[in-house]
């Protein structure tokens, strides 16, 4: 291990220590960080109320990864959103369920009130650090803003200090520099360096990375994403990794949702989903990854495309795709449910449903 990486670790131990004790409490209280129960999105646009997330469901905890991943559509982005308190609105609009964090029910809660939730409680990633990125404003300050905002009490000197900090810790060559730099000077890669540490510098309990890597080239992806997790062991912020890379979420998560036409249809640990894949559109986007071992003529892929939100198919949205499909799948939208009473690995499949299945 090089001589930065052990400083930077000593570092990062560093900051760890320095997080409160009341947030060390609260984490320890409930286990349970996020719970998303029942959410439902609709988009009210012109042709009418079309349902962008339905009867959302699903937990993450101190410390843990989750992915959620499904092809281009599937609502990722918008169950991203909707936790931020920043749906398009018009014409998105959150019309059931709640989403508590540390028991607060954020879809409760008031635009002024989520803001503040926002940065302090609840760091994003974006795909393209430019669109959260002032870029007539330096990096240092732009980090030193979030931090000021979230901590009024604290005085500049102090804020630039943590600021660039902060630069350090996501390993960034020459920090003074960047501190000093406008974003268009940066690299890419720099850029969403700096936009992890805009979003970790307050300690956030949740990081949602939405596509954090998709617009960098490979070895600066797997830099990134080593950030990530490295962040999470240490500072024990809980990560929602959304992509569409079935690699990454093998690497990262522990726990995947996976995504289609804004349902969730298989949710479970990511060994578990890797070896026992029981949703046909989970088993088809894990036998798109292409395999080094095998030697085949054509990739694998899904046949079909995603349906758009106004075109969805009565029944299993994902039935005119599915090898499977039977008359109940074309009559009846099945709920996740237990896989043989295991909670902790679920699908929303008429396969496994006995009584369904078995008319
Ligand atoms: N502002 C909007 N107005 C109308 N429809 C929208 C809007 N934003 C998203 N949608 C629709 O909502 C659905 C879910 O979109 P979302 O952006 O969550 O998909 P995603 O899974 O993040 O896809 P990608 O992988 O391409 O980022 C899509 O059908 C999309 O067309
Ligand atoms: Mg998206």
């Amino acid at each position: 291990m090089s001589e930065t990486n052990v400083s930077v670790n000593a570092e990062l131990r560093t900051v760890a220590e320095k997080i409160t004790e009341h947030e060390l409490e609260a984490a320890g209280r409930s286990e349970v960080l996020l719970d998303v129960d029942d959410l439902s999105v609709t988009l009210f646009t012109e042709d009418g109320e079309l349902p962008a997330i339905r009867s959302l469901s699903f937990v993450m905890r101190t410390g843990e990864t989750l992915a959620v991943v499904g092809e281009s559509g599937c609502g990722k982005s918008m169950t991203a959103l909707s936790i931020m308190g920043l749906l398009p609105q018009p014409p998105a609009k959150i019309v059931g369920g709640s989403i508590r964090l540390e028991g607060t029910d954020l879809a409760q809660l008031s635009r002024d009130e989520m803001r503040a939730y926002r940065g302090s409680k609840i760091g994003m990633i974006f795909q393209e650090p430019m669109t959260s990125l002032n870029p007539v404003m330096r990096a240092g300050r732009q980090i030193r803003e979030g931090i000021l905002v979230h901590n009024p009490q604290m005085d500049k000197k102090e804020a630039d200090e943590r600021a660039l900090e902060m630069i350090r810790l996501v390993g960034i060559p020459a920090p003074e520099k960047v501190f000093r730099s406008y974003p268009h000077e940066l690299s890419g890669g720099m850029r969403q360096r700096v936009m992890i540490a805009m979003a970790l510098a307050c300690q956030p309990s949740l990081l949602i990375c939405d596509e954090p890597t998709t617009a960098l080239d490979v070895t600066i992806q797997a830099q990134i994403l080593q950030l990530i997790d490295r962040m999470r062991a240490e500072l024990g912020t809980a990560v929602m990794l959304i992509t569409h890379d079935m690699g990454v979420v093998s690497e990262m998560a522990d726990w995947v949702a996976v995504m289609y036409a804004g349902h969730l249809v298989e949710y479970t640990t990511a060994s578990e989903l890797f070896t026992n894949p029981k949703h046909p559109y989970s088993i088809g986007l894990i036998n798109s990854i292409p395999s080094m071992d095998d030697v085949v003529d054509k990739l694998f892929a899904i046949p079909g495309n995603v349906p758009m939100l106004d075109e969805l198919p009565h029944g299993c949205p994902f039935h005119p795709r599915c090898p499977y499909a039977r008359d109940v799948c074309r009559q009846e939208c099945p709920s996740v449910a237990a896989l043989d009473g295991d909670e902790n690995h679920t699908v929303a499949c008429w396969m496994f449903d006995q009584t369904k299945w078995g008319e």
